[in-house]
């Protein structure tokens, strides 16, 4: 899925790339020139370098040991960030503002949270172009596909929670809502917040 969001004929920078699987997939199927790979950890770097080298990609692969975008070059233009909390996702772009270029591009896939995402972006000046949700085993997994534009947006709680949702034709859309309403009516049951009802009522809205 995170494939078919980023743009192809593009160098993609890929944050916490653990085994480079991502990179790997899209450099060799020729959908993207090359890429970096990049991880804060020793180890999973090592497992990038074993995937690039299995498969012959060393000079289209560059493997770089980096905190988030810290140690990338600031001219890169397209990212991917997969596999992290949306809290996480959120903190490694607002460490690194010099990624807010007009029309530089990010697949961003929050495991968790992904409403603080959203929240983090809309008030940041990215733009989400699109989402889509797919099942692999019993997970779900949400992915975003975002521009940065410069425009700050307003939004609701509804926003937050459901953002390109809205408009995605995935078939998973709809289990998807459904567990994020199950997740905020176990919060309802234990605080009885009037706000959450609200909310609650308004992501249903949604599900087909
Ligand atoms: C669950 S793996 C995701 C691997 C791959 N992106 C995917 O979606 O299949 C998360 C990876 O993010 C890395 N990571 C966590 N925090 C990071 C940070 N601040 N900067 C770069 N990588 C980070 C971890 O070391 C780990 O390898």
């Amino acid at each position: 899925m995170v494939a078919s969001l980023v743009r192809p004929g593009k160098k993609l920078v890929d944050i916490g790339t653990d085994h480079a699987y991502i990179p790997a997939f899209l450099v060799e199927n020729h959908i993207i020139p090359s890429a970096i790979a990049s991880d804060v950890r020793v180890g999973p770097l090592a497992n990038a370098r074993k995937t690039i080298a299995s498969y012959g990609l060393e000079d289209k692969i560059e493997a770089i040991l980096s905190n988030g975008l810290t140690s990338i070059p600031q001219d890169e233009t397209d990212f991917c960030i997969a596999g992290m909390g949306g809290e996480l996702i959120a903190s490694i772009l607002e460490a690194s503002p010099w990624v807010k270029v007009k029309d530089n591009h990010f697949v961003l896939q929050p495991q968790t949270h992904p409403e603080d995402l959203r929240a983090f972006l809309f008030s940041n000046g990215y733009e989400i172009v699109k989402e889509d949700v797919v099942k692999d085993k019993r997970h779900l997994y949400l992915a975003m596909e975002v521009l940065y534009t410069g425009n700050i947006k307003d939004f609701s709680e509804t926003d937050k929670y459901v953002g390109e949702l809205k408009n995605s034709k995935s078939i998973y859309k709809n289990d998807y809502l459904k567990y994020i309403v199950k997740r905020l009516e176990v919060q309802l049951a234990a605080t009885h917040r009037e706000d959450l009802k609200v909310l609650i009522n308004a992501i249903n809205e949604y599900i087909d």
